[in-house]
């Protein structure tokens, strides 16, 4: 497939991009700075500017069947996840491009949900701690609950290596306590093939804790 990739460069995008490349797919995939670009492959092409750009956006999405948004901000950063999911949406609704993949943070709670008491009081802690971000994620949430794209948003919990690979899913509670790149990477693209979780909200981590 032809994908294209915000946040490329990040904790989860690199592991990402290198995979969908190794699988075959053809990557756009969006830097702001291209001296951090250390893969070179024949199937990448890099696009250079910032997400927020209509533009750069354009160049990024032109003949991709599918976006992937790994896009990430420093915690205490003002919030733009909503502000860039409802802009990538809008711009895939114009270019006509259907399937969405984002990720997100398992704090995230919806409806439907069914949280152990650890888990519920680790999103109570991130809502307070961290509250515009918690409340722009939630944002974000509604925004793809009212697209009519193809949309899977992945909630996360800490992203950090293992030596351990193979994912558990959940649509109600979070498995573990932390997943590795390689382990959202591995999800991201069997979710590409499968489309198993089309307009839902799934938890993942790593197999089991290392
Ligand atoms: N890391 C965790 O433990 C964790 C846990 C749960 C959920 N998540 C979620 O996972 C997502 C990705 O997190 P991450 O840790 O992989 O993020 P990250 O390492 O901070 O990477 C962020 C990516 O976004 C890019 N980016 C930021 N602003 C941009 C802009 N204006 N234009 C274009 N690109 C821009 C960065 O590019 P540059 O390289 O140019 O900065 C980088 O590629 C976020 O939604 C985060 O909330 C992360």
């Amino acid at each position: 497939m032809k994908i294209a990739i915000i946040g490329g460069t990040g904790t989860a995008g690199k592991a990402l991009t290198r995979m969908a490349l190794d699988q075959g797919h053809h990557v756009h995939m969006l830097v702001r700075d291209p001296k951090k670009v250390s893969i070179t492959d024949s199937s990448l092409k890099v696009v250079t500017g910032d997400a927020f750009s209509e533009d750069t956006l354009f160049d990024l999405m032109s003949e991709c069947e599918v976006i992937i948004n790994v896009f990430g901000q420093p915690n205490r950063a003002k919030p733009l996840y909503s502000t860039l999911t409802k802009k990538i949406l809008r711009k895939m609704t114009h270019m006509g491009i259907k399937r969405y993949i984002g990720v997100t943070g398992g704090s995230l709670t919806i409806l439907g949900d069914r949280k152990s008491l650890v888990n519920r009081i680790g999103a109570f802690g991130f809502s307070i701690f961290y509250g515009p971000m918690i409340k722009d994620k939630q944002l974000e949430y509604e925004i793809l609950k009212e697209s009519d794209r193809d949309w899977t948003l992945i909630r996360l919990p800490f992203v950090r290596d293992h030596s351990v690979t193979g994912y558990e899913v959940s649509l109600t509670d979070m498995p573990g306590l932390s997943v590795s790149p390689e382990v959202i990477a591995a999800f991201i693209l069997d979710e590409l093939e499968s489309k198993r979780f089309s307009q839902q909200l799934p938890f993942i981590s790593n197999g089991s804790v290392t």
